[in-house]
């Protein structure tokens, strides 16, 4: 492996598992009892704005009964004492990753305590119920939703996460299936410009096959000593 100087670190719903938050293909398929394409897509927003709005409203009031677990704590250390580049990806909504001290992770697909107007796109922080037909701070619209990247909608930044996997010598995926795209090909295009792949998951991911190496186990123990030998050199 050449020296690593640059990294990229993906996360997933496996590395809030232990926190106590529901993965979301889980056993069943359900997503706290819900199919995901209920709850998950711009047409059920459509359909049922109530539904949706009161499911994410009922995760974001969740985040107060969970706290940061092992990895996240790990994966805050390498962002403050890791000395080149650093950039933390999640897919995950909730808040553990910055409230573990991590500087400025990506939410690629947004975030539960923030609001996104359909009409005008202003997002802002957000901590309370969001009931439909809430008016925009911006334009005044009764137009706010939850900030959610849904099945068919383009997550944020890709630029920027595109340029920072062109860059890294190390590209890390923590605790996702890889099941859903542009993030599960995070890996090949990573391997395409020369990084070492690594996977640390529960189980096989559905892309484990391209990562050059993969470590099987609960993030919590995982990221902690990944993070301990790497700061290590
Ligand atoms: N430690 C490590 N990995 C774990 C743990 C754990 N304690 N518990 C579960 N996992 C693994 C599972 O084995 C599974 O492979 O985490 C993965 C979670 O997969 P998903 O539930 O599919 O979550 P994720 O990959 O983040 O989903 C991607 O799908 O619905 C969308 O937008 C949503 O961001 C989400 C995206």
């Amino acid at each position: 492996m050449t020296e690593i100087r640059n990294i990229v670190v993906l996360t997933g719903a496996g590395i809030s598992a232990e926190s106590g938050i529901a993965t979301f293909r889980g056993p069943g398929g359900l997503w706290e009892g819900h199919r995901v394409e209920d709850v998950c897509t711009p047409e059920a927003l459509a359909r049922d704005p109530v539904l949706v709005h009161r499911f994410y409203d009922e995760r974001r009031a969740a985040l107060a009964r969970v706290a940061p677990n092992a990895a996240h704590v790990a994966l805050a250390r390498l962002d403050a004492e890791w000395p080149g580049g650093l950039l933390i990806v999640t897919q995950n909504v909730d808040d553990l990753h910055e409230r573990a001290g991590a500087k400025r992770p990506i939410h690629m697909h947004g975030e539960l305590k923030s609001a996104l107007c359909a009409h005008c796109g202003d997002r802002r922080a957000w901590e309370a119920a969001l009931p439909p037909a809430t008016e925009c701070g911006r334009c005044g619209l009764p137009a706010l939703r939850p900030d959610i990247v849904f099945f068919g909608e383009i997550p944020y930044r890709m630029d920027e996460i595109d340029t920072a996997i062109a860059d890294c010598d190390l590209f890390v995926s923590i605790g996702t299936s890889g099941a859903v795209y542009p993030a599960a090909g995070f890996v090949r295009t990573a391997r395409h410009w020369g990084a070492h792949t690594l996977e640390m998951n529960l189980d096989p991911s559905e892309g484990s096959l391209f990562f050059d190496e993969t470590r099987l186990g609960r993030a919590g123990e995982l990221v902690p000593a990944w993070v301990n030998a790497v700061l290590a050199g």
